[in-house]
């Protein structure tokens, strides 16, 4: 055990600007279904390039009501990736439609567009696709399938705020998208999250029902449709616009630290980097390492155990949702079934990553990282 201070493996970087938009909101007394909300939406829309944004309580809201927005349910299907956060499957599952896994490129992490088409079904009513980590997935590829096929594409962009594809911003592909801002993500809300999408009619569906099925013409007690409290409160929403005004030093400062990380993690044995090898920016939402195929996952478990040891942040991004016990149960997936997220799954480590991160701090999770690999997390 070390006498260092720790290292988390995420934390926000909040600003004096922030802690005033906050206060602000306080002292104006308007808490809920403000200017702040409009604002912080306008900003996020203009940013990603869409014509709506919808901000809601969390990136799982934003996700549903697109599916809901979307008319998916009992019977449908849609094609999505095994390895991601649950909540992008999830939302499928809340209207009892059917998730139908495919696995992942093992170089980016994001879903084969080649297993994508092959996937789809007469019953396939769209894709959900995920920017996982920040590495935009192949959108020019789902985009030709989703038109191919004339079925709907989400952007579950969560991860990816401020990337983009060709100068394309993430969120902005296929029919809708979303982004989640929870305290480890590029920019923070708190909890928040929000819909992107150059549809009309799907924006206007899911901005009602974040709103208890409301109207736009807002009167209050009058409901056109089903809908849910998925509003986010002007709090939140003055710290989005805190946050977005300066976005893009945020994504900047983040690169900044990737690069440190592959600088002081070269040329160690067993491991590979991370890499953002594409026409585009990399907005990095964490720093995932993997180790080589010889490592089991209980040597990438030690391994965590020992830079949790010595005071280091550090996760096991992500375990396969296809292998949650409630999936296997309710979809009969099992081990085998996604050979490439599976692999990947077992061997990948997150390592410390938010915009206060030290060089000395980078230096000290390699330094740490190099000798437990030497001992294979052997203490
Ligand atoms: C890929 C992905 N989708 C969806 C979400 C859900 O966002 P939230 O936690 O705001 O509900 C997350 C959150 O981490 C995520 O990483």
């Amino acid at each position: 055990m070390t006498s260092q201070e720790s290292i988390p493996l995420a934390q926000s970087e909040l600003t004096q600007a922030d802690r005033e938009a906050v206060c602000q909101v306080l002292d104006s007394g308007r808490l809920a279904l403000g200017p702040q909300i409009l604002q912080f939406e306008e900003d996020l829309a203009s940013y990603v390039g869409v014509r709506h944004a919808i901000a809601v309580s969390s990136g799982t809201s934003a996700l549903h009501l697109i599916i809901r927005a979307l008319g998916i349910g009992e019977g449908d299907e849609v094609v999505t990736t095994p390895f991601s956060f649950i909540a992008s499957t999830n939302c499928i599952l809340f209207e009892r439609a059917r998730p139908v896994f495919v696995d992942i490129d093992p170089k980016t992490y994001c879903i084969d567009p080649a297993q994508v088409e092959a996937a789809i079904t007469q019953r396939t009513k769209a894709i959900l696709a995920v920017d996982v980590f920040g590495y935009p997935a192949d959108w020019h590829a789902l985009e030709a399938i989703s038109e191919r096929h004339k079925i709907a594409l989400i952007d579950d962009s969560a991860e990816a705020l401020g990337s983009d594809l060709g100068g394309q911003r993430c969120g902005s592909f296929g029919t809708a998208g979303i982004f989640g801002f929870y305290p480890n993500k590029q920019i923070t809300t708190g909890e928040g999250g929000a819909i992107v999408t150059d549809d009309d009619d799907l924006s206007e569906a899911c901005r009602s029902m974040t709103n208890q099925g409301r109207s736009a013409r807002n009167q209050w007690l009058q409901h056109v449709r089903m809908g849910f409290n998925y509003r986010i409160d002007e709090m939140s929403a003055a710290l989005g616009c805190s946050q977005l005004a300066r976005v893009e030093q945020i994504v900047e400062a983040r690169a900044r630290i990737a690069s440190s990380y592959h600088e002081a993690l070269e040329g160690i044995d067993g491991l590979s980097r991370p890499t953002a090898a594409f026409d585009g920016r990399m907005s990095w939402f964490v720093y995932v390492v993997r180790l080589e195929p010889s490592f089991k996952r209980e040597d990438r478990d030690k391994i965590l155990d020992g830079l949790r040891a010595a005071g280091i942040g550090c996760g096991d991004y992500f375990q396969p949702i296809h292998l949650q016990p409630y999936m296997q149960e309710q979809l009969g997936t099992k081990r085998g079934d996604f050979p490439v997220t599976e692999a990947v799954s077992d061997r990948t480590i997150a390592l410390p990553f938010f915009v206060g991160l030290t060089d000395g701090d980078v230096k000290r999770v390699a330094e740490t990282l190099r000798a437990l690999l030497v001992s294979r997390g052997v203490s």
